[in-house]
């Protein structure tokens, strides 16, 4: 009798099927990453992003307290400042509005829900790049590097429990977690963007942030043919004392992402980003995918590529699709 072997038998039926998943996706895995913008009157929504907007002060907090009862992982926070200058000052100072944002948020969740901050310069820099410029206009990493850690600081004192390093400068983990030490934030965590490459895919981001950025960012980002690369680039942020990795892009990155997963005894986290996020929801629009289908199979494609947690903008709409 052929044939012999039927692995459509546990296809058969919903239960049986939901019985042998390999993989789920619960809302504790999934981060909000959201964007409140200085001196705002109501929120403004991102036009290659339908659904996201830059929040206010006030409707962040809303975001926050529904992403608390939505059972999320997290809410990681970008400040988008009404001023930028070549150094960057509104990330650092206490006042600018990714600081006081991150107040507001605590002051709203407590515990309940982590709070993680972007320690990134691109948004508030009037040149748009993530680090200080040189004479000649290129990035300085060494110079960049103990403006992260003043970042940093600031971010946790504000009440951030994770700071996010995404700017790609080498060192800048070891730099950050001795800042954090010194000030007394011993227990900050650091989440590193470890392996973020140069993508095409954060197009709508740069609306985002009403980024100032002229020209790319491949003298320190990744170049997107290498894979290796991101394994060297987590064991060295692990080595300076990273307590979870971050891959980014998701999509176009999944071989990197169980790369890193492979070789990484920390939480593993990928990023879907905002040109994935556009992209599935121009499809969408058009009526060429099922929303909620496409979505729940992306973040389980993540999750099955190594992911423990994932960063969408889809996080508190989509725990409604989850199991709980
Ligand atoms: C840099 C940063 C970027 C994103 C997150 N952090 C932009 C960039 O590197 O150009 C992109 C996120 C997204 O596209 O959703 N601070």
């Amino acid at each position: 009798m052929f044939p012999t072997d039927r692995p459509r038998r546990l296809r058969a039926t919903p239960g049986l099927r939901r019985l042998v998943a390999e993989t789920d996706v619960r809302p504790r895995h999934l981060v909000l990453p959201v964007f409140v913008a200085e001196g705002l009157d109501a929120p403004r929504p991102i036009s290659s992003m339908p659904g996201v907007v830059q929040h206010t002060r006030d409707s962040l907090r809303k975001a926050a307290a529904e992403a608390a009862a939505a059972g999320l992982g997290g809410i990681m926070l970008f400040g988008v400042p009404a001023r930028h200058d070549a150094v960057g000052s509104g990330g650092t100072d206490p006042e600018g509005v990714l600081n006081v944002a991150l107040r507001d948020v605590r002051a709203e969740v407590g515990d309940a829900l982590p709070v993680m901050a972007d320690t990134c310069l691109d948004e508030f820099t009037d040149h748009g790049h993530c680090g200080v410029l040189d004479d000649e206009g290129r990035v300085d990493n060494d110079a960049t590097l103990p403006i992260y850690g003043q970042m940093a600081v600031a971010q946790a004192d504000a009440g951030a429990h994770v700071v996010a390093p995404s700017g790609m400068m080498d060192g800048q983990v070891g730099v950050i977690r001795s800042a954090l030490d010194e000030a007394g934030h011993r227990d900050t965590a650091i989440l590193a963007y470890s392996a973020k490459y140069a993508s095409a895919f954060y197009g709508p981001f740069r609306e985002a942030v009403d980024s100032q950025l002229q020209g790319d960012r491949r003298t320190y980002q990744q170049d997107p043919a290498n894979a290796r690369e991101a394994g060297r680039e987590a064991a060295l942020d692990l080595d300076e004392g990273a307590d979870m990795v971050m891959v980014k892009p998701a999509m176009a990155y999944l071989d990197v992402l169980r790369r890193v997963a492979d070789s990484s005894d920390v939480p593993v986290a990928a990023y879907q980003v905002s040109g994935e996020y556009a992209m599935i929801s121009a499809a969408v629009e058009r009526g060429w995918l099922d929303r909620e289908r496409t979505i729940v199979e992306t973040l389980t494609g993540i999750r099955r590529a190594g992911a423990d947690i994932v960063l969408t903008y889809w996080a508190t709409e989509a725990t409604a699709w989850l199991d709980r």
